[in-house]
């Protein structure tokens, strides 16, 4: 058993409701579920009406700082789609701000920091005292969570109630969050990242030092609030060669997963390309890998191992195909994770804006349809 398993052996949700009655939190400890739990990556996005409604009125940093409309966003997608967890509506770059690091978001063009961290001097000047700043995230948390701990209409409670939505907060890794800061935005070859990662025997390590103290705080704080489970997400580590992902990240990573464990949850791990730096991945101790698409499920987790639970891995651009493309490829999902404990099925990353929201909820009730044998 590892770790993680702790809070939901002896831990109470706010309302008193054994959060281990969650089947998600069941499949991250890789304990048998009544059927496959489904949520799906950026549930809450451009795709959506309702979100979209929200957008109208308040940038994404507005929905982000503010709790009432944060949890709002969050809950509302969980509902619309039927999803097993929900989670919090937040962005990966949040804790910039309480480091020193301005940032916006660009229409259409993504995260922009105005400065971007090329120096150890700039990473010196980082600071770490401040992540306190952050808990509007774990006030929305706390919304959310009082929100699905209400006593349900039907009354269905108790341990073996597998019916209670979890409650995933999320931070991002080290390397994917320092790719923002040393880029600047987005990147297509991660040059000035490598480049300090290569070349900066001092910066390098601090930053990465850095960024683990405060995204600790960051997601103690969220646990606190309760969260059941912390995702982490190194969106761009497939950008990295297994040797460089070895020496310069995993590290880094390790350290920020053992301590979220330490808190009692279990920790997703999620990459994007990383078909060949799985069995390193899986080296960080992380309860969960995330696996994106390219790679079949069954050779993912074989990648991996058994004594590790798997999200994924359905391309999200499926979501355009037609029903029977769709419905064959959850399908084959679902057979190649042939009902062992500890699959959470999930695209390999997340929904695009465009996609018919008619097709999310279809593959939704698919999933739980299939998986329930
Ligand atoms: O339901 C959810 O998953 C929404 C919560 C969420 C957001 N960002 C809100 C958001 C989550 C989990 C994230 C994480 C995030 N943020 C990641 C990792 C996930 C991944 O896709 O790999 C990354 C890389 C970021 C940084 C980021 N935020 C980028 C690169 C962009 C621009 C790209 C885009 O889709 O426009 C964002 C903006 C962003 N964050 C949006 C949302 C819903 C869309 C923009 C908007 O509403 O204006």
């Amino acid at each position: 058993m590892s770790n993680a398993s702790v809070k939901h052996v002896t831990a109470q949700s706010p309302a008193g409701t054994p959060t281990v009655g969650s089947r998600f939190v069941r499949a991250c400890l890789r304990r048998p579920v009544d059927r496959t739990p489904v949520w799906l990556l950026r549930q809450a996005g451009r795709y959506m009406p309702e979100y979209m409604a929200v957008r109208k009125h308040h940038s994404l940093l507005e929905i982000c700082r503010t709790p009432e409309i944060a949890a709002e966003v969050t809950i509302t997608a969980a509902e619309r789609l039927g999803v097993d967890a929900a989670i919090i509506f937040a962005d990966l770059l949040l804790p910039f701000t309480p480091m020193g690091l301005e940032f916006e978001f660009l229409a259409g063009e993504g995260p922009i920091v105005h400065t971007p961290i090329r120096s150890a001097d700039q990473v010196r000047a980082l600071r770490t005292d401040r992540a306190d700043e952050l808990n509007y995230v774990a006030r929305a948390i706390e919304k959310v969570a009082a929100h699905f701990a209400a006593p349900r209409v039907d009354g269905a409670r108790g341990p073996d109630n597998q019916d209670q939505l979890g409650i995933i907060g999320f931070c991002g890794a080290p390397f994917t969050l320092a790719s923002y800061m040393i880029e600047g935005g987005s990147s297509r070859n991660y040059i000035e990242t490598k480049r300090m990662m290569y070349g900066d025997s001092v910066a390098w390590p601090l930053l990465m030092e850095k960024l683990v103290a405060v995204l600790t705080a960051f997601a103690r704080q969220q646990v606190e609030a309760g969260a059941d489970v912390i995702q982490v997400f190194d969106s761009w580590a497939g950008a990295l060669s297994v040797p460089d992902y070895r020496q310069y990240c995993l590290a880094p990573t390790t350290e920020l997963v053992r301590r979220i464990q330490a808190m009692g949850v279990p920790v997703i791990y999620f990459g994007v390309d990383t078909a060949t730096l799985l069995p390193s991945m899986r080296e960080t101790g992380a309860d969960v890998i995330g696996l994106d698409w390219r790679t079949p499920l069954d050779a993912g987790w074989e990648a991996v191992g058994e004594g590790c639970a798997v999200q994924g891995n359905l391309d999200p651009i499926t979501l355009f195909a037609p029903d029977d493309v769709l419905r064959a490829r959850t399908r084959e999902i679902l057979s190649a994770a042939a009902g062992r404990p500890g699959h959470i099925f999930n695209l390999g990353h997340g929904i695009v804006p465009g996609t018919p929201v008619e097709n999310v909820i279809k593959l939704v009730e698919w999933v739980k349809e299939y998986g329930a044998q």
